[in-house]
């Protein structure tokens, strides 16, 4: 009998990271559940695409260990990481095609990097990827003629593309408007129940983080708020959860803004 995977595909342990005096991650311990969907919200500048790019390689803490299954990712060399990349899909918050490729070169370039595929075979896997997003047919389009939301799909047949295990989503929905970006949701659940994808969703989009999270984590200058499943989240009556689920600002933080010009400054 093959042994019993351990519940957690990726784990952080008291991860620190700093740059120069900004103090960005102050202790973040974490679990990602294997073929769960957990989504990590917060504030904008609060550490969220810097906690991600931990769970590549592409930062290294300061303190602290990074897990992907039994390995401490955050102790191989940048030359080793490869074979640990293969097995994780990445949706950069920038989205970044290359509009000097189609579509298809696009979606395929992973393929090409890291895999043995014949032409014909690529172009199957292509074909298929593009499907799974929506977006058949569109191998020969130039990326600068396709909308936001399109790209965004692009971008995610990319990041899916060699079959990962783990899919890290940063923003998926940032610029699209809320039909697209229900989509977007209804393609990160139908991918996570197709491929038994383990996902990892960072996000401000509350609307998006209810609608594909089994586990959400509020992250907060650098630490944990509050972690927990989405009922615990719906009914908490922590003020500043509830704020940032509501989109509320702090009196505080209304009174750090500057007067408009011609207006009346208060108090
Ligand atoms: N490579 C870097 N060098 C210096 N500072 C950085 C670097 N990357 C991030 N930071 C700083 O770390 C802090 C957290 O940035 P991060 O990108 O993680 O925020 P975020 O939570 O993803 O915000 P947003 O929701 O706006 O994407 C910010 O103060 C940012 O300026
Ligand atoms: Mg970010």
């Amino acid at each position: 009998m093959a042994p019993e995977l351990p519940d957690a595909i990726m784990r952080t342990e008291g991860l620190h990271k700093s740059f120069q005096r900004n103090h960005v991650l102050k202790g973040i311990d974490l679990e990602f559940k294997r073929a769960a969907t957990t989504v990590v919200m917060g504030p904008s500048g609060c550490g969220k695409s810097v906690m991600l790019k931990h769970l590549i390689g592409l930062l290294k803490p300061d303190a602290g260990k990074v897990w992907f299954d039994q390995d401490r990712i955050d102790q191989v060399p940048e030359a080793q990481l490869g074979p640990y990349r293969r097995r994780i899909g990445f949706l950069f918050q920038q989205g970044a095609l290359f509009d000097s490729m189609s579509v298809g070169a696009n979606v395929a370039f992973p393929l090409r990097e890291h895999s043995e595929m014949s032409e014909s075979e690529r172009s199957e896997r292509v074909e298929t990827m593009l499907e799974m997003v929506g977006m058949p047919g569109t191998q020969d389009r130039n990326p600068a003629t396709l909308s936001g939301g399109q790209r965004k799909r692009v971008a995610l047949a990319r990041a899916i593309v060699l079959q990962p295990e783990i899919v890290l989503y940063d923003e998926p929905t940032t610029g699209l408007d809320p039909i697209r970006s229900d989509i977007i949701g209804e393609l990160i659940s139908r991918l996570q129940e197709a491929l038994q994808l383990t996902s990892i969703v960072v996000t401000h989009d509350v609307q998006l983080s209810f609608r594909i999270a089994d586990r959400m984590v509020l992250l907060q200058e650098g630490r944990i708020h509050m972690q927990g499943s989405p009922e615990t989240f719906r009914t908490t009556e922590d003020p500043s959860v509830r704020r940032f689920l509501e989109g509320r600002a702090t009196p505080e933080e209304l009174a750090g803004l500057q007067p408009v010009e011609g207006e009346e400054p208060t108090a």
